[in-house]
This record gives C-alpha cells, structure tokens and sequence, in this order.
C-alpha cells in the first residue's frame, strides 16, 4: 500500500511514520529529512533547499517532485511506500496522480496552539531522524539507536510562525483535494503517540487496505 501522511509542521507525521513503517514495513520517505541529508552533505541540492528551508518557505515544486519520482521508482517501492510531507501543494498532488498509483492519505489534526510547543521543544536524532521531545526526555540526549539529539535550525519560533503559515496558505487545501476524491483519513492527533497509532492502524485495516 501506498501511504501519503498530511499535516501541520509538529501534527506528528515523523513520529507516526516511524512505526507505521515498522509495523506495515514500507520505506519511509520524508523530503524534509532527504534535504536535511543534502543540507548536511553540501550538495547543490543541499545549497538550494537550505535557501527555502532556512525561511519556512516550500523548496520549489519541479525541484521536490523531481526526487520524489525518482526515490518512489526504487525498487524498494515496489510493494508500497510511506510519503511523510509530500505532496504539499495541490502541483504535487496532481503530479503524484499522474503516476497512476493509488495512495490513502492520512491527515493528522490538531490545534494550531499545541504546535509551537511541540516543535520549539522537538529534538532529532541527527542519524536515525526519530523525533522526541524534552517534556519526555530528561537528562537523555541519545537516540536509541545511539545517534546525538540535535535542535533543527527552523525550529525557532519565528520559523515555525512562517512555516504554519505556509501550511494554511499552500498545504491545507490538500484536504479537500483527496477528501473529494474519497482517500481522506482524518484522525485527531492531539492525543498520546500511541493512541493516535492506534487509531491510524484500526482505520487502515477497517479501509482493508493490506
Ligand atoms: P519537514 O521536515 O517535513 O517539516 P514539517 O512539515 O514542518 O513537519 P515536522 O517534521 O516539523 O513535523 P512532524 O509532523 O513530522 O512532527 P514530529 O513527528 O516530528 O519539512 C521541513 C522543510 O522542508 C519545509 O519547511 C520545507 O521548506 C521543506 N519541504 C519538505 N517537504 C517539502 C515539500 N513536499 N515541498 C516543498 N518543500 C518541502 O513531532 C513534532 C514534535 O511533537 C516532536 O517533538 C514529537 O516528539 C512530538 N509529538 C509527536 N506526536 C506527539 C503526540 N501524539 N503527543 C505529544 N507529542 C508528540
Ligand atoms: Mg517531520
Ligand atoms: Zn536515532
């Protein structure tokens, strides 16, 4: 199966891709995490995205689908993949339709008051990309999978602000686009990370999806 997960910068789609992944093993594709790695790695990719990204701003649609049709043809994705943060705009919805694949689409939802929070305190693991949040750390500052837990630059509050913004103005319309075309699971994410898992997977298999 083919997955796309929607929502608001902080709604939660790292931390649910992660077990979803897991559990339905398909690969995880986030493009925010694929241009961190070239921010990281100084590529020309990496210079251009870090001009966008630095402001809370989109990376321009031709350059984002480009990577996403060209990662989804691995043959890794042959059985199915998880999208995490693509499509954005309505430009990449209809270029991921136009490769004829069906996909199921979850919105995660959830009061635009808790985001600040939630991302002004988010802390990365700068290998393995899990999210965690310093409400539940503690003294911890290591990954499980031993990676150093890092602060993403555009998680200041002045960037979150832009990128919300951004959300409302370019991503939020995704959810009358596949809401008309009958692909929309909406489900509440100001909940526990568990019982929002929980629920993504009941509706998933109440949908038969497997
Ligand atoms: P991206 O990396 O995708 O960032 P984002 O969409 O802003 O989303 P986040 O990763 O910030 O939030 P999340 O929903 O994954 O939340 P998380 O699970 O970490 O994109 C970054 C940038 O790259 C964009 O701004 C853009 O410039 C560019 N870009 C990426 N894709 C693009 C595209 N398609 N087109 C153009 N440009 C693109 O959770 C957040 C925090 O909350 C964590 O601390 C977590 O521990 C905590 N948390 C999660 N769930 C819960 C819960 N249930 N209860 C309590 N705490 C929770
Ligand atoms: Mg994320
Ligand atoms: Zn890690």
């Amino acid at each position: 199966m083919n997955l796309i997960l929607l929502g608001a910068p902080g709604a939660g789609k790292g931390t649910q891709a992660f077990k979803l992944a897991e559990k339905y093993n398909l690969p995880h594709i986030s493009t925010g995490d694929i241009f961190r790695q070239n921010i990281h790695d100084k590529t020309q990719l990496g210079i251009i995205a870090k001009s966008y990204i630095d402001r809370g701003q989109l990376v321009p649609d031709d350059i984002t689908i480009e990577i996403v049709k060209e990662r989804i043809s691995r043959a890794d994705c042959a059985n199915g993949y998880m999208l995490d943060g693509f499509p954005r705009t309505v430009a990449q919805a209809e270029a991921l339709e136009q490769i004829g694949a069906e996909h199921f689409v979850i919105d995660i939802e959830i009061p635009f008051e808790r985001l600040l929070h939630r991302l002004t305190g988010r802390r990365v693991c700068e290998k393995c990309n899990e999210s965690y949040h310093v409400d539940f750390l503690g003294d911890n500052r290591t990954c499980h999978c031993g990676g150093k837990l890092i602060h993403r630059a555009d998680d200041t509050e002045q960037t979150v602000t832009d990128r919300i913004n951004v959300y409302h103005a370019k991503t939020e319309p995704l959810i009358e686009f596949y809401a008309k075309r009958g692909k929309l699971i909406s489900i509440k994410g100001d909940k526990g990370v568990d019982e929002v898992f929980a629920e993504i997977t009941q509706k998933l298999e109440q949908y038969d999806l497997r």
